[in-house]
């Protein structure tokens, strides 16, 4: 009797201090990191599943394999486990169609010389497209491995000045740099694109882009540089979209993996 009262206490603490953590972040995720203003890798990304074994190099074949949306996604929802139960066999054969459809109109590149000055300043061009809407998130990286890329400064280049965003609607957004608290540098290696809409029926994708204003790093050499993409696929199928709390989420859940991860190329730039 009397360890009773001490372990529900307990229980009940913990409902109050994991809960509110569970709420926040389940709107955080499906529908954008909007409180990780800040610079980022897509190891953070860690529910995603990568669009391409070769991302995922690093790890032993059979690990990596089964974090490419080949299978954590797409054979998930056809052996119709977890949340896709619920689905018919014909409504499954949809949602991987349709999710298909999203990735393979999701696309990133990225434009650099190919030689410049130690120290200079030059431009890094990126343009994106595609995702489930309502937001896509672009990284300026060193390089494409998903668990093991860093933000750009990490190799010594400097992000010069808040990178330039123009969203799906042709015109400058500013509101990702916007969130940035009191005064903090708005040079970030992230940003997230808002007004981000998929339309399969019509086949009409998004696309954003961002331009970041760079300094070569001082010490001479071979560098590389690459972008990703952080995107949803199935809130832009109706048979993968469900609403919870009047927003509209993933049928997979704010834990499944129809998350993504996408690199660009990646270029090598000669300081010299
Ligand atoms: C707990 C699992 C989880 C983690 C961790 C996570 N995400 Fe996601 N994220 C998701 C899911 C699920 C979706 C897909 C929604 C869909 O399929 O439509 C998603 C979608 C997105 C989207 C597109 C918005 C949307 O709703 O489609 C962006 C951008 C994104 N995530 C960025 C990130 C970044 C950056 C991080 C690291 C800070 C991150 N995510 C960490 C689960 C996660």
């Amino acid at each position: 009797m009397r360890n009773k009262i001490p372990s529900a206490i307990i229980i009940l603490a913990l409902c109050f201090a994991i809960g509110p953590l569970v709420c926040a972040r389940a709107w955080a995720y499906p529908g954008g990191p909007l409180h990780d203003v800040t610079d980022a890798a897509p190891y953070c990304a860690g529910c995603h599943s990568s669009v391409g074994i070769e991302q995922l190099r690093d790890l032993p074949a059979e690990q990596a394999r089964k974090r490419t949306a080949a299978v954590a996604h797409i054979d998930a929802i056809k052996a119709g486990s977890g949340p896709y139960a619920k689905l018919t066999a014909q409504q499954r054969a949809r949602l991987i169609a349709d999710v298909e459809e999203v990735d393979a109109n999701s696309t990133i590149s990225i434009e650099v010389p190919q030689s410049v000055k130690a120290g200079k300043t030059f431009t890094a061009t990126v343009k994106a497209q595609g995702g489930s809407g309502p937001v896509l998130g672009i990284m300026l990286l060193d390089i494409d491995l998903r668990d093991q890329a860093r933000p750009i400064q990490g190799e010594g280049f400097q992000i010069q000045s808040p990178p330039h965003v123009v969203g799906p609607d042709g015109k400058t957004q500013a509101q990702w740099l916007e969130r940035r608290y009191d005064g903090l540098a708005r040079n970030l290696n992230f940003v997230v694109v808002f007004g981000v809409k998929t339309d399969l029926a019509a086949n009409k994708f998004s696309t954003a882009s961002v331009t970041y204003e760079l300094a070569a790093p001082a010490r001479r050499g071979r560098y590389t540089i690459c972008a990703a993409l952080v995107y949803g696929t199935e809130k832009a199928s109706p048979a993968g979209t469900v609403e919870i709390g009047g927003h509209r989420a993933p049928l997979g859940g704010f834990a499944g993996a129809s998350g993504r991860i996408r690199f660009s190329k990646v270029a090598a730039i000669d300081v010299q």
